[in-house]
This record gives structure tokens, C-alpha cells and sequence, in this order.
């Protein structure tokens, strides 16, 4: 099916629920926010210190609806004011990700509107691009080459964005993701779930400089990799603590100070990592701007060291707000437009993949 869409008037509804929230939303032309409603599954998920898939899926299939209608109601429009549905088809839980799409399949047949898949990992990219309707412009320019690090609990990527819908990965990690180390990080230090937020708000109060852990390289790549980082981490606890460490989701009985140090030690090892390659990859590919996507872009040292940098280059850096970050559908909404523009709609045997790097299904 080829795209209808044209200029910035076109209103999608975007569906999420690749992972733990489910997400729907209402975005124009790609980049105007004009409802975003998220419900979130964290609170049961922080029992078991971690997403259980079976949980996720059945949450989302109890919530799908009402969180549709609700984005509908409070954009103040109806299906019939909408060109098309937006929904993420990959990557993530395969359970969770055939609630999102059966639902947006099921409001496509009943309605007769439109669908396309949407890749997760270009809609956290595309959050920089989006705005209220009262704002003037988005955090993003569209300045390309850009360079964006896509970090999250599954991912850590490093994108070329020659323009949008045209990425090359420059580096990717080679164990864990840059939120998945913080929440093993987390656990290990008893700050709970999820982790990324704990460790950022323990961190406020602690010492980055009374740890000296590694910053991992991979030699002569832009890759990243973590899990010697949080061996690092775990050797240290032990060595303080004793094998006696409790680990798990009750962590370790230590000081609150102590703690706070060993996450802000933790989390600056992280952050100084990140930043490295991605500054690295800027200069490299002459970057006009530089972006930050995902989960972990919330972190608030990350926005600092990379605002500072930014400040000293004179290449200007883009974080979405705070709620941008995580998981969301207007995201999904953006992606779903600039896709559907480029590639055009997609048929209703669409089907959900747990691994889907951004160069997949996002290019024209
Ligand atoms: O993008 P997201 O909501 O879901 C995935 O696609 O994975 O990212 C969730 C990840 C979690 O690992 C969480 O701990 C991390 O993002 N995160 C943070 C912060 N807020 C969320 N990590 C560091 N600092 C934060 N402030
Ligand atoms: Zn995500």
C-alpha cells in the first residue's frame, strides 16, 4: 500500500508495548505531541527486581484499550480525524509485542485506517524531533550528519544519521546494555528497580571519584561492552564487604554514603564511557550535532558531561525531555509517520521480531 501522507497535517496514532509500559499516543506530522499517555508496569514488575515477559504481556492485553481510548480523549479527536496507526513491531518481548500489534491490527480493520510497523530503536531516536504543540521547536535540529548513542535497557547503539531513515551502526555493545548494567549495578548495591533512576538519584550524594573503576574499551571499534565493568563492581562490594554480601534484590549492608559512592564511581565509569566513544564518533563522521535516545538518556550526568562537551565544541546536542526518554508511543507516532512517508503502510499480516537493529525496516 503506498503512503498518503503529506506535509505536517497528518495525525497518527502511535501504539508501544515492546516492554513494560504500555504506551499509546497521538502525534502530528511526525513531531507535534498532541496526547502521550503511559501505564506503567513498574510497580509490579520491582517485586521480581526485573520484567517477567508472561506478567508484561497480560498486563498489556488488560490495559490496551483503555489507555487508546484515553489517548484519543485527551487529544480531543476521533478515529476518523486520523490518517494512519503506528505501532512498535520489534524489537523487544515477542509476547508484548503481539498485544500492541493485534490491538493496532484489530483498530485498523475496525476502523479501515491504515498501519505500519515501527522499529523501537529509530522511535527512541526520533523523540528528539517531537515538541508540545505550544513549543516552537523540537530539542533536535535537522542537522546531519548527526551522531546519536541510543542507550536503553536493550540497547546500546551508536547511529550515523545521514537524514532520517538514513542510519549506519558505528558501534553496538558486545554484552550488556549500558541500562542493563546499571540495573545488575543496582541489585548489587540494593537501590532496587529499575536501577538506571536508582543509582542516578544515589549518585546525587556521592563521591564519582572514590572508586576509580575501568572505562572499557574495545580496541580499534566504536563498540562498547560492560560486563567487565560490573565484575569490577561486584569484586570491589566483595572485597569491602565480605562474600557475605546478600546481592540479589536485598543488596549489600552497607552505609548509605558508602553506597552512594560506590554508584556515583559506578555510574561516572558508565557515563565517561559512553561519551567517550560518542564524542569519538563525532569527530570521526564530522557530526553537525550530537543526540542522546533511549532510557539511559535520562541519566543526568550523561546530559551534563555531553552538555558540557557541546558547550566547549560549538556542535550543538539534543536529549529528549525526561519523558521522552523512556518508553512511550509518541515516539512511536513520529516513527510511524516519517516511515509510512517513505516506505508507505504495511499489510495486516504484519508480524513481531524480538531483534531488529535500526537499519532494519526504518530505511527508504
Ligand atoms: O528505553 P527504556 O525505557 O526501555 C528499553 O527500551 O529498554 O529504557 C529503560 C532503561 C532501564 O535500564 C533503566 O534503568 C534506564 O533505562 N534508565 C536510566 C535512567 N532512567 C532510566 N539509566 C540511568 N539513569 C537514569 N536516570
Ligand atoms: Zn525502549
Amino acid at each position: 500500500m503506498s503512503a498518503t501522507l503529506s506535509g505536517t497535517d497528518s495525525l497518527l496514532l502511535g501504539i508501544e508495548t515492546s516492554c513494560d509500559e504500555t504506551a499509546a499516543a497521538v502525534v502530528e506530522g511526525g513531531r507535534v505531541i498532541h496526547s502521550n499517555v503511559i501505564a506503567s508496569q513498574v510497580d509490579i514488575h520491582a517485586r521480581f527486581g526485573g520484567v517477567v515477559p508472561e506478567v508484561a504481556s497480560r498486563k498489556h492485553a488488560e490495559v490496551i484499550s483503555a489507555v487508546v481510548e484515553q489517548a484519543l480523549a485527551e487529544a480531543g479527536l476521533g478515529w476518523k480525524d486520523l490518517a494512519g496507526i503506528g505501532v512498535t513491531h520489534g524489537p523487544g518481548l515477542v509476547g508484548s509485542l503481539l498485544v500492541g500489534v493485534a490491538a493496532a491490527k484489530g483498530y485498523a480493520l475496525a476502523t479501515g485506517l491504515p498501519l505500519i510497523g515501527v522499529n523501537h530503536v529509530e522511535a527512541h531516536l526520533l523523540a528528539n524531533f517531537l515538541r508540545k504543540p505550544e513549543e516552537e521547536r523540537s530539542p533536535a535540529l535537522d542537522l546531519f550528519p548527526s551522531v546519536c548513542l541510543i542507550v536503553s535497557g536493550g540497547h546500546s547503539d551508536l547511529v550515523l544519521v545521514k537524514g532520517l531513515g538514513s542510519y549506519q551502526v558505528l558501534g553496538a555493545t558486545r554484552d550488556d546494555a549500558a541500562g542493563e548494567a546499571m540495573d545488575k549495578a543496582a541489585r548489587v548495591l540494593g537501590l532496587g528497580y529499575p536501577g538506571g533512576p536508582a543509582i542516578d538519584r544515589s549518585s546525587q550524594e556521592g563521591d564519582r571519584t572514590a572508586v576509580n573503576f575501568p572505562r572499557p574499551v574495545v580496541p580499534n571499534t566504536l563498540d562498547f561492552s560492560f560486563s567487565g565493568l560490573k565484575t569490577a563492581l561486584l569484586r570491589e562490594v566483595q572485597s569491602r564487604y565480605g562474600n557475605a554480601t546478600k546481592g540479589g534484590a536485598q543488596g549489600i549492608d552497607a552505609p548509605t554514603q558508602e553506597i552512594a559512592d560506590l554508584a556515583a564511581s559506578f555510574q561516572e565509569a558508565v557515563v565517561d564511557t559512553l561519551t567517550r566513544n560518542l564524542i569519538e564518533a563525532a569527530a570521526q563522521y564530522g557530526a553537525r550535532q550530537v543526540m542522546l535516545a533511549g532510557g539511559v538518556a535520562a541519566n543526568s550526568r550523561l546530559r551534563e558531561k555531553v552538555g558540557q562537551w557541546s558547550q566547549r565544541h560549538g556542535v550543538p546536542a539534543c536529549f529528549p525531555p525526561l519523558r521522552l526518554c523512556t518508553d512511550n508511543a509518541a515516539m512511536v507516532g513520529a516513527a510511524g509517520f516519517f516511515g509510512a512517508q517513505r516506505r508507505g503502510w504495511d499489510d495486516l499480516d504484519l508480524d513481531v521480531f524480538s531483534a531488529m537493529p535500526i537499519t532494519e525496516r526504518t530505511m527508504a
